[in-house]
């Protein structure tokens, strides 16, 4: 694989990398700390080519005992929220900022998400989704690049280059949080209407 690049601010779908050359070169990573405690890396799973991408904060336990992400309780709630926007799993692309579990389900630490980084940049460019949901807070810092909280966020369309995003709360948070999980219900009708009045980029045909 080439020199990775950020995306975000380019509007042409890069030459094409694929996520297997993606996975290939992250092997079997060794470039955090988190290497030591995890049971698999997390890499991300779903449709190569989908218009819509996913991206969570880390994996939790179930996650890593499985190396596949939202498989847990919070899976649970991302399927349900998916039937909301007229989408099923295997149409969307899944992955994760951090791709190892942080200990305790601690939050990832600056230094982890810088090491993953390069990872999730490339498996953005090579999927060129039409929009990105960032589920929670990590993922929305690391897409649109803003400190901003969540709360703040959530609820509209962003557009960094040729992607539309759009933040909202991830969906583990709502299961303590119960009163978010209705604005969690709003955003996700809102992604399918959204799908519904836009023609699928050229890409996706
Ligand atoms: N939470 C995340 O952010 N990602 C997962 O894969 C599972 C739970």
């Amino acid at each position: 694989m080439s020199v990775m690049r950020i995306p975000g601010h380019d509007h042409q779908k890069p030459q094409e990398v694929t996520l297997a050359e993606i996975q290939n070169v992250l092997g079997n990573c060794h470039l955090c700390p988190l290497w030591e405690t995890r049971h698999n890396i997390v890499f991300g799973v779903g449709n190569p080519n989908a218009r819509v991408m996913f991206v969570g904060e880390g994996p939790g336990k179930n996650e890593d005992l499985q190396g596949e992400p939202f498989v847990g309780a919070a899976g649970h709630n991302l399927d349900a929220l998916l039937g909301l926007a007229n989408l099923r799993r295997e149409d969307v692309y899944i992955a994760n900022v951090v791709k190892c579990r942080p200990p305790s389900n601690r939050n990832p630490r600056p230094e982890e998400i810088e090491a993953c980084s390069p990872f999730l940049r490339e498996q953005i460019r090579s999927v060129w989704p039409d929009v990105i949901v960032c589920l929670g807070n990590f993922a929305a810092h690391f897409v649109l690049r803003t400190e901003a909280g969540i709360t703040s966020l959530r609820g509209r369309m962003h557009q960094t280059g040729h992607f539309a995003v759009l933040p909202t709360f991830h969906p583990a948070a709502a299961l303590y949080h119960r009163e978010w999980q209705q604005y969690l219900d709003d955003d996700f009708r809102m992604l399918g209407d959204w799908l519904a009045s836009h023609p699928a980029s050229p890409n996706k045909l």
